[in-house]
């Protein structure tokens, strides 16, 4: 049973937070500018469905400032859906390291493929056929049909569920409450006419005025339809079941380096956590069977580094020892090396670069 809220309206909710992205949208690199439209024989409303793709893809679990330069340099290096889907995969992971989840680009790939082999390049419009493509669930098929062709969907990403808890006072926990917010949130787009726009004002409201903690109630375009807004209470939405407390792996890497200052580099196992990246030899801590080939007892301890994962921190000990290429030989098919001062921009994970860090600081 749905609770009510009095003073809301779709119909002029829509219409004063519609006037209001007209003159406050960011301008971000994946968008339609609805202050410059211009018209390319599709809908001018809708945006380039493989930049809004990438653009999703990449947003999953990471803030707009960071994505930003990744999504310039991939329109850059891959400019359409065909070069994507026959670029090497090992530049792709080289482009993509340190943007983290890297299971993103290896579905990325795969999805890029599928487009170009069953769709003939073309990126479907129905959201049943966006949900058979790799790495796209609910949230993503919605965004890439509202805001690539402007088409009605339910659009409910983590800004717009906060938006949604307030404006309707949900009291039910997160992540429970997921399925009531989506119920709730389909008010926001009831008869809705612009969908790109609508599902994107959303985003822009809730990431700089229904922000998380102390919303900015006195500057929101739609404060008069919210059941919470300018109370004391705003801010504790939407309620979420206290977190558990993330469990503490323990591994080890370790850094193979020749007097020259060469580093050894592995490209990691592909069902591993990092899997496709370049990575240092390392302990099995992401706990998927493929532990270190290289023993550590000679190895001198240099350091430890902390990494947090989505469920769980991994405290990895870093070890260091001097080896000659000729010592190396027997491994040559499994790794390279590569020139302690590259390794940074060699497409390293940021757990790696944190070890090679601790490396670099150390005084031999
Ligand atoms: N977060 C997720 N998708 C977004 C988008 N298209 N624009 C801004 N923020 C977003």
């Amino acid at each position: 049973m749905k609770k009510s809220n009095p003073i809301f309206n779709s119909a002029e909710f829509q219409k004063h937070l519609l006037a209001w992205y007209r003159s406050h949208a960011r301008v971000l690199p994946w968008r339609v500018d609805t202050r410059t439209l211009s018209t390319r024989g599709r809908d001018p409303y809708a945006a380039n469905p493989y930049h809004v793709w990438l653009s999703e893809i990449m947003l999953q679990q990471t803030v707009v400032a960071t994505v930003i330069p990744y999504f310039n340099k991939f329109i850059k290096n891959y400019p359409d859906i065909f070069v994507l889907a026959r670029a090497k995969e090992a530049d792709i992971m080289r482009d993509w390291a340190g943007l983290g989840y890297y299971a993103r680009a290896r579905n990325l790939i795969m999805c890029a493929k599928q487009i170009c082999d069953e769709h003939g390049g073309i990126f479907p419009s129905d959201e049943d056929t966006l949900l058979e493509l790799k790495g796209i669930g609910a949230y993503t098929a919605a965004a890439i049909r509202a805001i690539a062709f402007n088409k009605p969907a339910i659009v409910v990403d983590g800004n717009i569920e906060r938006i949604v808890s307030r404006v309707f006072r949900i009291t039910e926990f997160l992540p429970a409450a997921k399925l009531i917010l989506k119920q709730y949130a389909a008010e926001f787009y009831l008869r809705d006419k612009h969908p790109a726009e609508m599902a994107q004002a959303l985003m822009d409201l809730g990431a700089t005025i229904c922000v998380p903690k102390n919303p900015r109630c006195e500057l929101c375009p739609v404060s008069k339809f919210c059941a919470v807004a300018h109370t004391a209470e705003a801010g504790t939405y939407p309620r979420k079941k206290p977190k558990d407390v993330r469990p503490v792996r323990r591994g080890f890497t370790l850094i193979l380096y020749t007097k020259a200052g060469d580093v050894w580099c592995e490209t990691r196992g592909g069902h591993r956590m990092l899997g496709g990246m370049l990575g240092l030899p390392s302990s099995d801590w992401d706990q998927k069977g493929e532990d270190c080939k290289f023993d550590v007892r000679h190895a001198k301890k240099i350091g430890i580094v902390k990494h947090i994962f989505s469920h769980f921190e991994l405290q990895m000990d870093v070890y260091a020892q001097i080896i000659t290429k000729r010592e190396m030989a027997v491994y040559k098919n499994s790794g390279m090396f590569v020139p302690r001062d590259g390794i940074v921009n060699a497409g390293l994970p940021s757990l790696f670069k944190k070890a090679m860090k601790v490396f670099n600081d150390e005084k031999f």
